[in-house]
């Protein structure tokens, strides 16, 4: 029997799996300059934690959940994004609520029952930081910063910034009731989900991509006549400040998102050559979202990015050479293949100190090849160096294979070793 990897996800296979490890070590490194810290949440969490957060009446929630029962008959389900398993852990544990203010981050697979296309998976990757206590401006534009500060690390340049405002438990009402007002008088001509969002959840119109439906979008009402007082300051604060960072952005009146614990500031950062998925990443704040889980009303605001996006992205600048080995142990007789990964494991250093290991990559054969065949073998992993057991009368072999020369004569383990790491490290670019 064959087995195939299941539709919508993918293996990432050495070659590519350097590129995202670099990605995420660059993205790591940027989150510890803000200050943020990760926290690991589980890929299950109950049903009911995302009905409650993302909302019954999302497309995710709908139509997308991978959910299932485990053996006690509780509905689990895989997580669809990290923003609400990170609210749930914020509370659950009081370490992290120490300060009055959180940063934090997570990174990690996600899951949702999509239609595959190119950037779009059922499984994937996010990177999402969540700023929690502040109902300020400037952490609005902190964690855009932040997102724009990833992005131009990994070698993205051609991202818009897009801004609106959706407004609060105030005023929000009010624009749902002016969007459904004015679709419902051209219903006939909207596309059937949309019709049926018309009763469920009309704001989603708004981000139809039906062709047929964007003339209509294009009439329909604009959020920002009917923000209230406090929103519409709240959001002039956040362009203000975004203004004052010199960060560019588009204000969009009609960006919505497609989860519904947004209040106020929502954003994207599209990248244009992505082609139709083109949001490399968005968030925006959920002012809401940790009181309707049961703690104090806690502002907030967070951000996730499309990791498989935002490699796609980076494209050449995210590429990294595989390293290969500096050292292949060879052993030129059948009964040598112990004392070969003997050897090996010491030019490794591995009884050192982990101080005093040095890193050199070391490989042995462990198929039972010939010498020759060994050798050919060494040459295609590109190894710089080969040595030879076992150890004839006046001691081990080694040879550059990069320069086609023999080493010094008559070596111990130890002269090996510290040959291999000076001539190693003086190859090593200084930073
Ligand atoms: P989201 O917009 O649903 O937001 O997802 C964020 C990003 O995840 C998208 O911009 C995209 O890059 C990536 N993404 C989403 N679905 C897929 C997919 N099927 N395949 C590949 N990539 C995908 C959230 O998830 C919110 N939790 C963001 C947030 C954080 N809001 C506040 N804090």
């Amino acid at each position: 029997m064959k087995f195939q990897v299941p539709r919508g996800t993918r293996d990432i296979l050495p070659g590519e799996v350097e590129r995202w490890q670099w990605m995420e070590e660059r993205t790591r490194a940027i989150l510890a300059l803000y200050g943020y810290r990760e926290v690991r949440t589980p890929i299950f969490e109950s049903t009911d934690l995302f009905v409650r957060s993302v909302g019954e009446a999302t497309d995710i929630v709908r139509k997308e959940l991978y959910t299932f029962q485990d053996r006690k008959g509780r509905s689990l389900t895989l997580r669809p994004e990290g923003t609400a398993p990170l609210v749930r852990s914020y509370l659950e544990n009081a370490p992290l609520r120490q300060e009055s203010i959180s940063r934090l981050y997570y990174m990690g697979p996600m899951f949702r029952y999509e239609r595959p296309q190119a950037g779009r998976y059922r499984q994937f990757w996010q990177i999402g930081a969540e700023l929690l206590g502040s109902a300020k401006p400037e952490a609005d534009a902190e964690m855009i910063d932040l997102f724009r500060s990833i992005l131009s690390d990994v070698g993205v340049r051609d991202a818009t910034v897009l801004v609106n405002s959706l407004g609060d438990s105030v005023c929000r009402p009010r624009y749902r009731e002016a969007i459904r007002a004015y679709f419902e008088t051209c219903a006939e001509a909207l596309c059937e989900d949309c019709k049926e969002r018309l009763t469920t959840n009309p704001l989603r119109i708004l981000d139809c991509k039906v062709p047929s439906c964007a003339p209509l979008i294009q009439g329909a009402p604009s959020v920002l006549e009917s923000l209230c007082e406090a929103c519409a300051e709240h959001f002039e604060g956040v362009k203000q400040a975004l203004a004052q960072l010199g960060i560019g952005y588009e204000a969009a009146p009609r960006l919505v998102r497609g989860l519904d614990y947004y209040t106020r500031t929502v954003f994207e950062i599209q990248v244009q050559s992505l082609g139709a998925q083109n949001a490399v990443g968005g968030g925006g704040r959920y002012d809401e979202l940790v009181k309707d889980f049961g703690g104090p009303r806690t502002p907030a605001v967070g951000v996730s990015i499309g990791m498989e996006r935002l490699l796609w992205a980076a494209g050449e600048s995210a590429t990294q050479p595989a390293p290969g080995p500096d050292v292949c142990v060879i052993a030129l007789t059948p009964d040598a293949a112990i004392e070969a990964q003997r050897l090996a494991r010491k030019l490794r250093g591995q009884d050192e100190a982990p101080e005093k290991r040095g890193s050199l990559r070391v490989m042995v054969d462990v198929a039972g090849k010939s010498s020759s065949a060994q050798m050919k073998w060494a040459s295609k992993l590109m190894a710089r160096w080969a040595v030879f057991v076992p150890r004839a009368a006046d001691g081990y072999a080694i040879r550059d294979m990069a320069a086609g020369k023999d080493g010094p004569k008559q070596p111990t383990e130890e002269d090996l070793r510290r040959h291999i790491l000076g001539l190693r490290d003086s190859m090593v670019a200084p930073r």
